[in-house]
């Protein structure tokens, strides 16, 4: 593969070699059933497992993908990085690691004990806690103001308009007796301002927004573009956040899993619940996969595998 590798990071790898890529991983991983539904919020229990869509973005703009590309799926966790890399960019890398932090709880992704343990800290933005207080730092007076905020700066990232998913939401408001648990204990520590159930409720709207595999790709490879989305061409934060944003999601994007997959794999990742999964590779691009089986840390099986397997094909390892 070495002349792919090359390619790759020159920008010039033929567009075919990379529908191929795509395709081999596909038909790799397309019988590998381990795994459960995230049974914890109703509506993702019902998921059709088979699903299973892997898309790629350059930098230079161009978009592949095979399986279910166009399968609309609830953000979930994936959300958790960009609403990270908005609020770094209202409230600057200083501001930001004090009040939310970036290491890893080594602790699964709803744990109150990390925070018990950690005098109330949130610890990093990608678990619950400290992505219920990131959320609470977008900037807006009311809570309809700040959701307002979060849809555009995410619908930016992915370059069209992304729509809430009214029953994945409901589903989730009926069963997040957790998160709502997490953020009156952040607050009984004084680590929010506001009204607890307030954040809470923004952040299970983010995590309700539908995207596609190929929505994920665009939002990756615009953090992997220095903040420019590639398809639009727009600025949505600057190249410091994309560097903050990135560093944070490789050490915590898999949760207590974070260390195993940058030492197999070597690329930032970020997972969510409903299946999805992007990573990203820093001036070349992202991958954006799909597959509703989880591992027990909640990361989707397929899509660990299919993009482990193109990371290596491609040789996007960044050490
Ligand atoms: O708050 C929750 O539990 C979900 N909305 C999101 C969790 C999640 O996606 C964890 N990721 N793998």
């Amino acid at each position: 593969f070495d002349d792919v590798v090359q390619q790759v990071s020159t920008g010039t790898l033929e567009h075919n070699r990379i529908d191929e890529l795509l395709l081999e991983a596909h038909d790799r991983y397309s019988e590998v059933d381990d795994g459960l539904l995230a049974h914890y919020i109703p509506v993702l229990g019902q998921a059709n497992p088979e699903t299973f869509a892997i898309a790629m973005s350059h930098v230079g703009g161009s978009l592949h993908g095979v399986g279910d590309c166009k399968h609309q799926f609830s953000i979930q966790s994936i959300s958790k990085m960009f609403v990270y890399a908005l609020v770094l960019q209202e409230h600057g890398h200083e501001a930001v690691h004090e009040r939310i932090g970036v290491n890893n709880t080594g602790m699964p992704f709803n744990s109150v004990m990390a925070v018990e343990l950690n005098n109330g800290h949130p610890m990093n933005p990608m678990v619950n806690a400290g992505a219920i207080a990131t959320t609470e730092m977008i900037p807006g007076k009311s809570s309809a103001k700040k959701w307002e905020n979060v849809r555009e700066g995410l619908s930016a990232f992915a370059g069209r308009p992304l729509i809430l998913d009214d029953e994945v939401y409901e589903s989730e408001s009926e069963a997040n007796e957790r998160n709502k648990a997490l953020g009156r204990l952040l607050k009984s520590y004084g680590r929010l301002e506001g009204d607890p159930l307030n954040a809470v409720d923004v952040y299970t709207k983010q995590c309700s927004l539908n995207i596609t595999a190929n929505d994920l790709a665009v939002m990756g490879a615009t953090l992997a573009d220095g903040g420019i989305n590639p398809v639009t061409g727009q600025r949505v934060v600057s190249a410091d956040v994309c560097r903050d944003t990135l560093a944070t999601v490789a050490t915590n994007g898999l949760y207590e899993r974070s260390g195993d997959w940058l030492f197999e794999i070597g690329i930032p990742a970020k997972s969510g619940v409903s299946g999805g999964i992007v990573a990203v590779a820093p001036g070349k691009g992202a991958i954006g996969a799909f597959s509703p089986l989880l591992d027990m840390a909640g990361n989707s099986v397929r899509a660990q595998l299919a993009i482990g397997h193109l990371s290596r094909a491609m040789g996007l390892n960044l050490f």
